[in-house]
């Protein structure tokens, strides 16, 4: 284990230990769906998006970690519900994530369904009550405005409407760069950017700070969708923890069946390159962000 991945395994632990106290407790007649809901948020993800606000939110100058905490439990509640909603048999149909069964192998399809509705449901629960005991009035006024961000990013004009052009462009083989940037951008990077952007605006950044932490975002999501794609071909289904195959078994359009694996890398390479050298617009100090985004260009998982 190299230097970086032990401090990103600590970096790690230390997310968990903020988040996981935000989730429902397994009790009462709900029992069953917060059961599931927990068996997937608590199965060990990255926690990259989480990471990300935290780093985000440090970066720019960011002190109380407890004003934005509720949004990295958020946003974390949030991604998950997305992965358990995309591996149903209706959308990707697959039956391993995060090293486990996938939700609906587990339990079964109306319940992985009601325990991702309930994860995203939940997820702006916990920001709304954040927001309803917040003393602070700028403090509230930042929660607003991330909320806002939160809202959209999620939404038909983030993710969801990511996710919708992402199963209509299966098995369409005229799809060109254009479709598939628009699929990038919004069913991967629009939850990175909202992660990104609430940590600089929890922080007090500049308008313009926030718009520079956007367009990183959008750079280091983009890139992370394109090695997604390449290790849904050329990666190892016991370390990435999820089925392999899935794109290929889908017909799905992606990076790789456009461009091929040799240019899809050197893609990864030029966004993360990119998302760096807006990061040093703002501090040219070396931080974990920049370390981050660096890892993430080789990474197996
Ligand atoms: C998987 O995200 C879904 C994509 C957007 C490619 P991650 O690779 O961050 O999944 P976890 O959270 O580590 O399981
Ligand atoms: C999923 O893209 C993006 C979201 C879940 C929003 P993929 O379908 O490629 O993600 P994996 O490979 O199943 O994690
Ligand atoms: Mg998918
Ligand atoms: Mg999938
Ligand atoms: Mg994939």
């Amino acid at each position: 284990m190299t230097d970086f991945e032990k401090e990103l395994e600590i970096k790690a632990e230390e997310v968990c230990k903020l988040i996981e106290p935000f989730l429902p407790e397994e009790e009462g007649k709900q029992k069953r769906v917060i059961e599931s809901m927990r068996y997937s948020f608590l199965s060990g993800g990255k926690r990259l998006r989480p990471m990300f606000m935290k780093e985000s939110f440090e970066f720019l100058g960011g002190k109380d970690i407890t004003i934005i905490a509720p949004f990295m439990a958020a946003i974390e509640m949030i991604h998950t519900y997305s992965l358990i909603h995309d591996d149903l048999p209706a959308m990707d149909d697959d039956d391993y994530r995060r090293g486990r069964l996938t939700n609906h192998k587990m339990f079964d399809e109306a319940t992985a369904i009601l325990a991702g509705d309930g994860l995203l449901n939940y997820a702006f629960e916990t920001v709304a009550k954040s927001m309803s005991e917040e003393k602070d009035p700028i403090v509230l006024q930042r929660k607003a405005k991330a909320f806002d961000i939160l809202s959209k990013k999620a939404g038909i004009y983030g993710m969801i409407g990511g996710q919708m052009a992402d199963i209509e462009g299966e098995k369409n083989k005229d799809a060109d760069l254009e479709t598939l940037l628009f699929i990038h951008e919004n069913k991967t990077a629009a939850l990175i950017e909202a992660s990104l952007t609430i940590g600089a605006v929890m922080a007090g950044a500049s308008d313009e700070d926030v718009t520079k932490m956007e367009k990183t975002a959008s750079n280091v999501g983009i890139a992370f969708q394109i090695q997604d794609d390449i290790l849904d071909i050329i990666g190892d289904a016991a370390v990435l923890g999820k089925s392999i195959g899935s794109d290929v078994k889908n017909e799905k359009v992606t990076y790789v069946t456009l461009k091929g694996i040799e240019e899809s890398v050197k893609e990864v390479k030029r966004l993360s390159d990119e998302a760096n050298a807006l990061l040093r617009e703002m501090s040219d100090e070396e931080t974990f962000l920049n370390k981050l985004i660096n890892y993430l260009i080789t990474r197996d998982k």
